[in-house]
């Protein structure tokens, strides 16, 4: 039975030596606690850091821990400490992650913590090709291994891997300041299926690769060579019925099981001591805990009235201790906090009740539970699932959730009192509200999101990216297109050898030269110009080239040639010593409505220009910045599509949009000229969309050649004009 890999730098465990005596405990953060279960509930094994360096442990003392971590279905990956400071706390956590959640100030790249990220992503990598077995599938877990996903597949083709970023996937102009950018979007790119918990993010990632990589992007199809990757998102929910179910235990629960810090709350509600405002975070600056602190302590000045009858009690897990902006955010925390401490208490009374430490989770509980509001208002959070634990827990839909409009959580919990975070005054103003909002408020608020956070529940976040990457994994493969092999080209050979008469239909951008930013520069190399004469010159040859140029460009290329030449895709052709002659001409009038739209579209899209033809208007957007091309494109086609009529139709291609007379094509044109004579060897090549006119229009028993990998109609592909000019040079006497 294949199995399930689950990879993330951390591992939900982490292992620590106390007095001599090894002990387990959970690690923190959302991507940790989220994924538990889904490990837990099925056949598969985890991959990550246990927490620990390597220079800590003897290899026989590790040896004995890896063993009891594989009966549990964890596989430990060693980082040393010059490991640590360069790629966990260095590149991961002092360069992407403040990058990725717009803290460009606090960004910093080093070239060596360079290299040990790469470095130790192709150690997971490693550990992962390892394990892997035949059927199982790879899922990569966030920021910290965004390499692995390409390590695996350059070796594992046959692997279906998935990807899930945790955090924001930040926007183009903040993307585009990492120095490897285009190495981190070939390394997810490895992935059959990347996931984001928002449509922002999936939206700034996808602009990115179309940017950075010039990838064709189509919806949320990625095309990557002969690959196609599928990006959607996928919000991460949280185990809500556990969550739940420990709430009504608790409710339940004898008072002599009751925890310390459940005796202390339970008193403060017993005396009347006022509402509680529950704040939980890891400490770090993305957070907004200053400026959580700064509203409460402004709201107290607003409302003075609410001294004594309110409190906050403000939980920092400890996090990333020893980097330097961690240092200095507990320095200031502890600062601000004194202060309004300071400032405010009683006797009787501290405004801020604050711990340095994790909970367990039965604490947790008890602090959701009887917290009157929950104030999650980071700055930047790519979900947040403190958020929707404490919905969860709300078991009679009272209490008020603080949202901040930052976290990803806000796009789907609208019913809660979503805030600016950096807008001190509406914070403060937003806590008078939560603790003034009448019960029935509460609940009928708190029912709408406790209904979403129990049906989008950790179950449903995994099961709908799993069958997504199951679907992936066995989908029947688009391409049918086969690469050609020296065995086929000795088929072919042969097939020309026995030969009597022999047609080539020969499309020329693409296919016999490559691109080039200026079209007019597109020409070909004096090899390729004596190739097609040699081929030409064999009486039993016809050589056609089939394009979308105009005649006179045709002309100037190959005009000593004595070929065969198809212009303006099939409305203009000119045999050997004749003349061109316009094929079903029409009428052209039809331009003076088109050319106007066009005009415009190239006025407001910088780099874009117009090629008239005889019969046709193309729209060229090559030049233009690929995001904008593709958008200004799409616009364009809508626009056009209400003007077509029976006469005149809009053909795609590479960058371009044709609007042509509709009275022939590649297709029917190359039909033409097969069907005059019995030829007994067709070869057909080209790499457009226009192209594939050709290969449907023509029998089964032709050759027909797609140059590039795009997805085709035709039996076998090359991958660039190269190739085919290596393969025709094989038909040379
Ligand atoms: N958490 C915990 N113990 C604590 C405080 C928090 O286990 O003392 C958990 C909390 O239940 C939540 C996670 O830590 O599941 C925090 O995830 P979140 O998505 O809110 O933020 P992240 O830390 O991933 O940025
Ligand atoms: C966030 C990240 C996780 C990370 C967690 C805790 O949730 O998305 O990848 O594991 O924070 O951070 P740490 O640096 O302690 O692993």
């Amino acid at each position: 039975m294949s199995k399930f890999i689950i990879v993330s730098n951390r591992l939900p465990i982490k292992i620590e030596k106390q007095q001599n005596q090894w002990i387990f405990s959970p690690t923190s953060g959302g991507l940790a606690t989220g994924l538990k279960s889904v490990h837990e509930n099925g056949k598969s094994l985890w991959i990550g850091w246990p927490g620990i360096s390597s220079n800590e442990i003897d290899d026989k003392e590790y040896e004995t821990l890896s063993k009891g971590l594989f009966e549990k279905k964890f596989k430990p990956i060693s980082l040393s400490n010059e490991e640590i400071d360069d790629f966990y706390l260095g590149l991961s956590n002092k360069c992407i992650w403040p990058l990725f959640h717009y803290f460009k100030q606090h960004f910093q790249f080093d070239e060596q913590q360079w290299d040990a990220y790469v470095k130790v992503n192709q150690k997971f990598a490693n550990a992962i090709l390892e394990e892997i077995e035949e059927g199982d599938q790879v899922w990569v877990h966030d920021y910290q291994l965004l390499l692995v996903p390409e390590m695996i597949k350059s070796i594992r083709k046959d692997v279906t891997i998935g990807f899930f970023l945790h955090i924001p996937f930040p926007s183009f102009e903040i993307f585009r300041i990492f120095p490897k950018r285009e190495e981190l979007l070939k390394g997810m790119l490895g992935s059959d299926l990347i996931g984001f918990h928002t449509y922002d993010y999936k939206r700034h990632f996808l602009s990115s690769v179309r940017r950075i990589l010039h990838l064709n992007v189509n919806f949320n199809l990625i095309q990557k060579g002969d690959r196609e990757i599928v990006v959607n998102t996928f919000p991460m929910g949280i185990d809500y019925e556990k969550f739940e179910k420990t709430a009504y235990d608790h409710t339940k629960s004898e008072k002599e099981s009751f925890s310390p810090l459940r005796i202390e709350l339970e008193k403060h509600k017993e005396l009347n001591q006022g509402k509680i405002i529950l704040s939980i975070d890891r400490l770090d600056y993305t957070k907004g805990v200053i400026n959580r602190v700064k509203s409460f302590e402004l709201f107290l000045t607003q409302y003075p009235e609410y001294k004594e009858k309110v409190r906050m009690l403000m939980v920092l897990v400890p996090s990333r201790a020893n980097v330097s902006h961690y240092k200095e955010l507990k320095r200031e925390t502890d600062e601000i906090i004194g202060r309004v401490n300071g400032n405010f208490a009683t006797v009787n009374w501290t405004p801020i009740w604050y711990y340095y430490r994790s909970f367990d989770f039965d604490d947790l509980i008890n602090l959701y539970r009887l917290s009157d509001v929950a104030m999650v208002t980071p700055l930047r959070d790519g979900m947040n699932l403190v958020a929707k634990e404490y919905l969860a827990t709300r078991i009679q839909n009272d209490g008020v959730l603080i949202l901040s409009e930052l976290a990803g959580a806000s796009k789907e919990l609208h019913q809660s009192l979503i805030v600016n975070p950096f807008d001190i005054t509406a914070l403060s103003n937003t806590i008078h509200e939560a603790l003034n909002m009448p019960l029935s408020e509460q609940v009928e608020r708190n029912t709408e999101l406790r209904e979403r956070v129990k049906r989008y529940n950790i179950k449903f976040w995994s099961e709908t990216f799993l069958k997504e990457l199951d679907r992936i994994s066995k989908r029947i493969p688009i391409h049918k297109t086969k690469r050609i092999t020296p065995n086929t080209i000795s088929k072919f050979e042969i097939q020309y050898a026995l030969a009597n008469k022999r047609l080539f239909l020969l499309d020329y951008d693409g296919t016999l030269v490559s691109f080039h930013k200026n079209h007019k520069k597109a020409l070909p190399s004096p090899t390729v110009i004596n190739l097609l004469k040699e081929l030409n010159q064999d009486p039993k040859n016809k050589v056609i080239i089939i394009s979308g140029r105009p005649p006179e460009f045709l002309d100037q290329i190959f005009k000593d040639l004595n070929l065969t030449m198809i212009a303006e895709h099939g409305h203009f052709e000119k045999e050997p010593q004749k003349e061109w002659i316009e094929k079903n001409a029409s009428s052209s009038s039809w331009m003076n409505h088109i050319y106007p739209i066009l005009q415009q579209f190239t006025d407001n899209t910088p780099g874009t220009f117009i090629e008239q033809k005889r019969n046709s208007l193309v729209w060229h957007f090559r030049k233009t910045d690929p995001e904008l091309g593709v958008i200004k494109s799409q616009e364009l086609k809508t626009v056009l599509s209400s003007m077509l009529s029976n006469d005149i139709s809009l053909m795609e291609g590479d960058k371009i949009i044709e609007v042509t007379t509709s009275t022939t094509n590649k297709g029917i044109a190359s039909y033409d000229h097969y069907a005059k004579e019995p030829y007994d060897f067709v070869l057909v090549a080209g790499d457009d969309v226009t192209d594939e006119n050709m290969f449907t229009q023509l029998p089964d028993e032709v050759i027909s050649i797609k140059v590039g990998n795009k997805k085709s109609v035709a039996k076998h592909s090359v991958v660039a004009p190269q190739e085919l000019i290596n393969l025709l040079n094989h038909f040379k006497k």
